[in-house]
This record gives structure tokens, C-alpha cells and sequence, in this order.
């Protein structure tokens, strides 16, 4: 009888053991894997913001060509005139305008010129500087040869050729035969007094928003081969001005020119 009953009580067991184990479901968060078939995957990551794309660089050669002699249907405001490039004897440019904002006693009627988008964004600056009190404008631009020869002979005459070729250049070698640049100073004022005014802190700070650089920096004369001159800017174009201003860059560090 005895025996009987533990066999009943062993199959009652059995059949509770086996009901149990069909009815195993997995635990979502035992981190066993639910079809042991394919390998764990991982979570995909979370999406991720696309990168801000980087700005174009600026350029830092440029195709300006430094060799001569220039065509007058060139629109090269990146060329290069130093005392190794220079510039042929009759190169003039075509497209030479009138500067309204000059100072009419200085030079004559050839050097109030410039080449025609420098002279347009000389005259905002112009504009510009006077809106902020101040009443700049331009004294000499355009220079041809013959010109620039009468002025470094003199020069020359009176303090010896090395002396004037640190502020004066010689002909052929001026940039203002390109028509790119221009002296600025205040009307009935000389150059020299424009050294530490105010006009020329407004120059250095200001021009490049008008395309424009101060060519020869007091702290580049080795690099540029003339003294400082507050009064002297050059045309480089909006983005090149912003560029160089930026960076303290003279025009021949920018063209890759420094020897
Ligand atoms: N003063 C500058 C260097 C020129 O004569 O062109
Ligand atoms: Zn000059």
C-alpha cells in the first residue's frame, strides 16, 4: 500500500516537473539571448548631428602672376611689384578713373587716377571715413614711369640713391604704376604728418573692409624692403584685405614671395 502511494506521489512529481519546463519563457532581463542562433546584437547608436562642414580655406597661393610685362586687359589686383618684380616702362592700365576724393593739389591730373574697382572702393572708404569724423583722400595713385623717375631722382639727389630707395622706389618698381594702390592723407596736410594721427590709425584699422591693405607695415620692412608707411594702401580685394589683415600678412608673405 505504502509502496503504492510513493509511486503515486514520484508520478505526481514527474508530470509537475515537465508542465514547468514547457512553460519557460525567457526573461527579458536576464540578458540571455532569446534565439541562441544569431550572435547578441548591439543597440544601434543613437543618430548622431551631421558635422557643421568645415569653411573653405582661404586661399594661400594665389595665381597672381609676378612675372611682366602686365597687359592692360589684366584685372590681376593680387600682382606683385616689388624691388624684384617689376614693371615695364610703358606698362599703363586701361581702365585708369578719376578719384573724385583726392586732395586737388597734390600731383596732377594723371596720378588722381586708379585703376577703375580700386578707385570705386576707394571712394567708400572715403565715405566711410568720413561718417566715423575723419576726411581722408587720396593724393597720388596712378604714377607712370617718367613720373616715378622725376620723383626718386630727386629724392636720390638729395639723400643719395641707397637712402631714397628705402621709402622710394625706383622706377619701374613702384606699385603705383599698376594703378592698384594710392597715398592717402588729409587734405593740405604733408605725408610725414600722417605718421601717428589719427587718420592713420583709422587707415590700419579700416582699409581691408574696403579691399584694401597698408603695403608697407613698420614691423615687415625687411620683408617688403621700404620703411613704414601709414599713408600708402593697396588693393587686394575684399577677401584677400580680410585675409591678410587677419593673418599680419604683407603681400609677398601671402603670394608665398619672401625670399
Ligand atoms: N613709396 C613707395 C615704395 C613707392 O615709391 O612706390
Ligand atoms: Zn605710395
Amino acid at each position: 500500500m505504502r509502496s503504492k502511494k510513493t509511486l503515486t506521489i514520484l508520478i505526481m512529481v514527474l508530470v509537475f516537473s515537465l508542465l514547468m519546463m514547457g512553460c519557460g519563457k525567457p526573461n527579458k532581463n536576464s540578458g540571455s539571448n532569446p534565439n541562441p542562433a544569431k550572435p547578441p546584437v548591439d543597440q544601434p547608436a543613437e543618430p548622431q548631428e551631421p558635422e557643421e562642414p568645415e569653411e573653405p580655406a582661404l586661399p594661400t597661393t594665389t595665381t597672381a602672376r609676378t612675372a611682366y610685362p602686365l597687359s592692360s586687359a589684366d584685372e590681376d589686383y593680387l600682382v606683385l611689384v616689388n624691388k624684384k618684380f617689376h614693371v615695364t616702362e610703358n606698362y599703363k592700365a586701361d581702365d585708369l578713373v578719376t578719384v573724385t576724393t583726392c586732395d586737388p593739389d597734390v600731383g596732377n591730373k594723371e596720378t588722381k587716377m586708379m585703376r577703375k574697382t580700386a578707385a570705386d572702393a576707394f571712394e567708400v572708404l572715403a565715405a566711410a571715413s568720413r561718417e566715423d569724423g575723419y576726411n581722408i583722400v587720396m593724393r597720388t595713385g596712378y604714377r607712370s614711369y617718367n613720373y616715378q623717375k622725376s620723383l626718386f631722382d630727386s629724392y636720390a639727389a638729395k639723400h643719395g640713391e641707397a637712402e631714397a630707395n628705402t621709402y622710394s622706389a625706383k622706377p619701374g618698381q613702384s606699385e603705383h604704376q599698376t594703378g592698384w594702390c594710392c597715398d592717402v592723407g588729409v587734405r593740405g596736410r604733408g605725408l610725414t604728418s600722417f605718421n601717428g594721427s589719427k587718420e592713420a590709425e583709422w587707415i590700419a584699422n579700416n582699409s581691408w573692409k574696403y579691399g584694401f591693405i597698408l603695403r608697407y607695415p613698420a614691423d615687415k620692412t625687411d620683408i617688403t624692403g621700404y620703411i613704414y608707411e601709414s599713408w600708402h594702401i593697396r588693393y587686394v580685394g575684399l577677401e584677400v584685405a580680410a585675409y591678410m589683415y587677419e593673418n599680419n600678412l604683407t603681400l609677398e608673405e601671402y603670394l608665398g614671395m619672401v625670399d
